[in-house]
């Protein structure tokens, strides 16, 4: 993709760093190949080894220089700065699940920046206790009084954080991710320092085309962060997209098993070093070291549990369209999907998140979803998605009653839609209950 010279924008006018990203976007992170190889995958995720918990608050200095250094940021025998002074600055077991992060995001990067000796790390990794933690580190990072942020439809958290930047002099600006001319025009406004999307989006799983949406933001000179939630850097890589930031509900799919809250921020180096490190210290949301190790050890069967998940979701979405009882499915690996061509260039596959909406409305959602509630069925009437459990959820009266009805409705988060995340009961088990329960309505 060719790229005309950037303006000067918020985000470009603010950081130093920015023209020193703009070049190392085009010339390390932008990426023909679109998706990690597998191989690569299960080398860096299982092939590394997990170290032991460190499941301490604090760190032992050798020396009071050993203490002075550590507190200057200096990297102690390739350690990442801070990570053994105060487990709030950081821990062991969290820095090897950030370089896992790192390398499952960013691993085109580091030999691409090692052929022309590159010595600063292009790209910076860090963990935090939720995603929403990661999110809100990253707003108080970037943004200021008289500053806008453009949002797609994102989640109910995300979507009240930012509108409650409002009593800091932050407008939040929502913008319909499909329509890219739309975007850019958003991202055109002189006070826009951010643009931040999902995409998949939730739970509408409407697409941004991330390729122009970043082509866009860097002509604007305005920063480009993506919520990665949906796909994990198994099913979408970002950076290689043009994003300049990725954040993670590591909570998901990273987890995978629904056992821990976390989350990630991944972005220029010097923006985590030198913007984000110090809210991410402060604002305190940093992982306990347990969860990290948790979360490092679950990442290593992402691949094979994504992949199944998805195979059981495409089958159910196939399924569900022609059901006489369903009037809508919504899911990127279908073909009736309007953007299914952009779902195969810039995903893996169509994920495992399955929304639609029922031929007798919001009553007969209310019966499939209170069918899945029992005991004596699979799935889980429960937010949340990305785990072996399969999951069955209302995001009007749910995970999105925090969006205003009217932005609701427009979003195309009607009352009627009902979420489903599929997990790894088996097709023909979940199949067979998705029958039962259409069978009540
Ligand atoms: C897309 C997305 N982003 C962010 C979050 C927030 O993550 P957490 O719950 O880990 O704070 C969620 C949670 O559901 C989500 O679905």
């Amino acid at each position: 993709m060719t790229m005309t010279t950037p303006k000067q924008g918020r985000a470009a006018a603010r950081f130093p760093w920015w023209e020193w990203w703009v070049d190392r976007k085009r010339r390390f992170v932008r990426d023909e190949t679109l998706q990690l190889d597998d191989a690569v995958f299960r080398t860096l995720a299982v092939g590394t080894g997990l170290p032991a918990i460190q499941q301490r608050s604090n760190f032992a200095f050798d020396t009071v220089k050993d203490g002075a250094d550590r507190f200057l940021g200096m990297s102690v025998n390739g350690e990442r700065p801070y990570a053994r002074i105060y487990t709030r600055l950081g821990n062991p077991t969290t820095e090897y699940l950030e370089r896992v992060l790192f390398q499952l995001e960013a691993y085109h990067v580091i030999d691409k920046a090692l052929a022309v000796d590159e010595r600063q790390p292009t790209i910076g990794s860090l963990c935090f206790a939720s995603g929403m933690g990661a999110i809100s580190a990253l707003f108080m990072s970037v943004l200021k009084q008289g500053d806008a942020v453009v949002l797609g439809s994102v989640y109910g958290c995300t979507d009240s954080l930012a509108r409650n930047l409002s009593r800091f002099g932050v407008e939040a600006r929502f913008v319909d991710v499909t329509d890219a001319a739309a975007v850019e025009a958003a991202v055109a406004a002189p006070d826009v320092a951010m643009l931040f999307v999902e995409s998949p989006e939730n739970p509408t799983l409407h697409l941004c085309d991330l390729q122009a949406a970043s082509a866009a933001c860097e002509q604007h000179g305005v920063l480009f962060a993506v919520d990665n939630t949906f796909c994990s850097p198994w099913l979408q890589q970002p950076f290689r997209l043009g994003a300049d930031v990725i954040v993670h509900s590591v909570t998901k799919f990273i987890n995978g098993h629904s056992s821990s809250v976390a989350g990630a921020l991944l972005g220029p180096f010097p923006m985590l070093r030198d913007d984000v490190f110090g809210w991410y210290k402060d604002l305190g949301a940093t992982p306990s070291p347990f969860d990290s190790w948790l979360n490092g050890m679950l990442v290593q069967s992402l691949a094979v549990r994504q992949d199944g998940q998805s195979a059981s979701a495409q089958r159910i979405a196939v399924h569900l369209f022609s059901h006489s009882k369903v009037a809508a499915v919504h899911y990127p690996g279908l073909p009736s999907h309007p953007q299914h061509a952009l779902a195969q260039r810039q995903m893996r596959n169509g994920g495992s998140l399955i929304a639609f909406e029922l031929t007798g409305g919001m009553a007969a959602g209310v019966k499939v979803m209170n069918y899945f509630a029992r005991k004596d069925t699979p799935m889980e009437l429960a937010v949340s998605l990305g785990g072996a459990i399969s999951y069955v959820q209302h995001p009007a009266s749910m995970t999105h009653s925090g969006v205003p009805e009217a932005d609701r409705n427009a979003r195309g988060i009607s009352a009627g839609l009902v979420r489903l995340s599929v997990g790894l009961e088996g097709t023909e088990v979940l199949l067979e209950h998705l029958d039962r329960a259409l069978a009540k309505t």
